[in-house]
């Protein structure tokens, strides 16, 4: 398997047709007025849009893809592909630090050939008992399934109690480097998932509408009760026992691998791993074993949050081959070594002691970083401070900068009707240029400054939302390497993390766990920042 999927690498005709077309269909999806919402799309209609973007209109286009007409559709989907759009910003591909990267370092290469794998059961009952499901009426669920079948397809399912860094790490990383990932909801009944934590997401589809589609991987994101959610969806088990019967790719992390793939008997005579408290709970047939990513002829496994990246990483490499895998880790900025302690640079230190239940706003927008954002929001609360996710858009749900759906508390007007001990900004470049164009927004952190409160920034936002402010004047920052040169002070940059007073900033993706972890520090102590970092695994 491995070595068809790397003959399929994205240089050769075939995988550029695919990535060509797929383009293609995904300006068709944008400009033929299929709303990008989904339960906008489903209140629609297929029915009434029936000259709309239905197959038919797909069909009339077929036949070999001109080179006039890629060139606009590809220039035309680029919000849609990020290939080139690392921090969301082009400035600096490549992978200049590959054997830092820290992937390759950790990663527990086992590749005994598997043993043959429990077949699916032959009648998914909750598939064909029923009566014949009536045309799928969702014409985003349709284009979805047909870009599935032309790039490499990763379903992401989610469930309410789903741990989002670990979702939104994966589908953000599979998506870097190419691959059309559906995040689809296990609740049949609606798109909108609370993940853990209070950090709320929405689906690309319902996985009932994906029931026949075809993956090349299906990757289960951890939590509790997110992965028992999971386990309990039969349509998921019958899905992934199908896929996997098949010899295809499958994957899951954190309490996953025990909670869901380990009961349905995908984990037998297999080395695996899972969330340190949930090892016990792999069944007997499993060769548990301590690895952060653990590879097992076509099952991938894992530990938590702290190692979701490292694994994503992994399953690139496993889906596109080395080469990809380094291009995508890169500009991630991830840790060199794992297990070493996370540490900050700090200058001019004042105590950010605000008492034990800190107010933070988290602001977010369409563009923003959706790793970054997640985690910062996720760790935050784990540190039981009380975080404030704002939009800057007319809506609550905003389209992150690889198009995971995430949704607000609150609209920033209303979240400005309180005060904030501590204002941070995610980066992603889209968003961090919203941040920079509203004024409501920058007046409220000019305030802050000026009371000498607290503040901070990750990734492309220290150079493109605070600095044109006049927000770093006078202190050490850093940022997304490819944007140092934005920083009229440049000299601390080079740090993963560094504390100026009352400012914190950061790099980007790769560091966001360290500014979380630095600001719970900051905020609560050593100690508490520790304990967190072991429950998530990050050491
Ligand atoms: C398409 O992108 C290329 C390169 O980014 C640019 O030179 C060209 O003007 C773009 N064309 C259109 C129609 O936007
Ligand atoms: C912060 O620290 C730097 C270096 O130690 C020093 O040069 C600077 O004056 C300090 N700034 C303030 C506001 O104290
Ligand atoms: C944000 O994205 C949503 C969904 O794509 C779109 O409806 C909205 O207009 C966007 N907002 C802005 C300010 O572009």
């Amino acid at each position: 398997m491995r070595g068809l999927r790397s003959f399929r690498g994205p240089s050769s005709p075939r995988a550029l047709a695919r990535v060509w077309w797929s383009s293609f269909l995904y300006a068709l999806l944008f400009f033929s007025g299929v709303p990008t919402d989904s339960s906008a799309a489903t209140a629609r209609g297929w029915e009434e849009n029936s000259n709309g973007p239905g197959p038919s209109s797909i069909s009339s286009h077929e036949g070999p893809p001109g080179p006039a007409r890629a060139h606009s559709s590809i220039n035309e989907s680029r919000f849609l592909r990020d290939d080139d759009d690392n921090c969301g910003s082009g400035s600096w591909g490549g992978s200049r630090s590959a054997e830092k990267n820290g992937h390759a370092a950790t990663r527990c290469l086992h590749s005994s050939s598997s043993p043959p794998l429990p077949l699916p059961s032959q009648n998914p009952t909750s598939l064909s008992s029923s009566p014949p499901p009536p045309p799928n009426p969702n014409p985003r669920a349709r284009l979805l399934l047909l870009l599935l079948r032309l790039r490499h397809g990763v379903l992401v399912p989610i469930a309410s109690g789903t741990e989002p860094m670990e979702a939104v790490i994966t589908v953000d990383v599979l998506r870097r480097a190419g691959a059309d990932v559906a995040v689809a909801s296990v609740d049949p009944g609606s798109a909108q998932v609370g993940g853990a934590w209070g950090v709320k997401l929405a689906a690309d589809a319902l996985l009932a509408d994906l029931a026949d589609a075809e993956f090349d991987l299906i990757s289960l994101p951890g939590g509790m009760p997110g992965s028992s959610n999971l386990r309990d969806c039969k349509l998921l088990e019958n899905m992934v026992k199908r896929h996997a019967g098949k010899g295809k790719l499958y994957a899951a992390i954190c309490a996953a691998p025990a909670v869901a793939l380990g009961s349905w008997g995908l984990l037998n005579g297999l080395k695996a791993t899972c969330y340190p408290s949930f090892m016990d709970k792999l069944p007997s047939e499993v060769n548990a074993v301590e690895s952060r990513v653990q590879i097992d002829g076509n099952c991938v496994t894992s530990r938590g949050p702290g190692t979701a990246m490292e694994y994503s990483v992994v399953l690139v490499e496993q889906l596109y081959g080395k080469e990809k895998a380094d291009e995508v880790a890169g500009p991630m900025v991830m840790r060199p070594h794992h297990g070493v302690e996370f540490s900050m640079k700090e200058l001019n230190s004042t105590s950010w002691n605000v008492g034990e239940t800190p107010q933070i706003l988290v602001p977010i927008a369409n563009g923003t970083e959706e790793m970054e954002a997640t985690m910062i929001i996720d760790i935050l609360r784990r540190a039981k401070a009380n975080v404030v996710v704002a939009s800057l858009e007319e809506t609550l749900e905003i389209v992150a900068s690889r198009k995971v759906k995430m949704v607000a508390d609150v609209l920033l007007d209303d979240a400005l009707k309180q005060q904030y001990d501590l204002i941070l900004l995610p980066g992603g470049l889209g968003g961090a240029q919203a941040y920079a164009k509203s004024d409501k927004l920058i007046g409220l952190i000019k305030k802050q400054a000026e009371a000498n409160k607290l503040y901070g920034a990750i990734c492309a936002s220290p150079a493109i939302a605070l600095e044109p402010h006049g927000l770093l004047k006078g202190k050490k920052a850093t940022s997304f390497p490819g944007m140092w040169n934005k920083l009229s002070d440049q000299s601390e940059c080079k740090n993963r993390v560094v504390v100026d007073g009352n400012l914190i900033t950061s790099q980007g993706p790769g560091t966001s766990m360290e500014f979380s972890l630095a600001i719970v520090e900051k905020l609560f102590g050593r100690d508490r920042a520790v304990e967190l970092a072991k429950t998530m695994v990050v050491m």
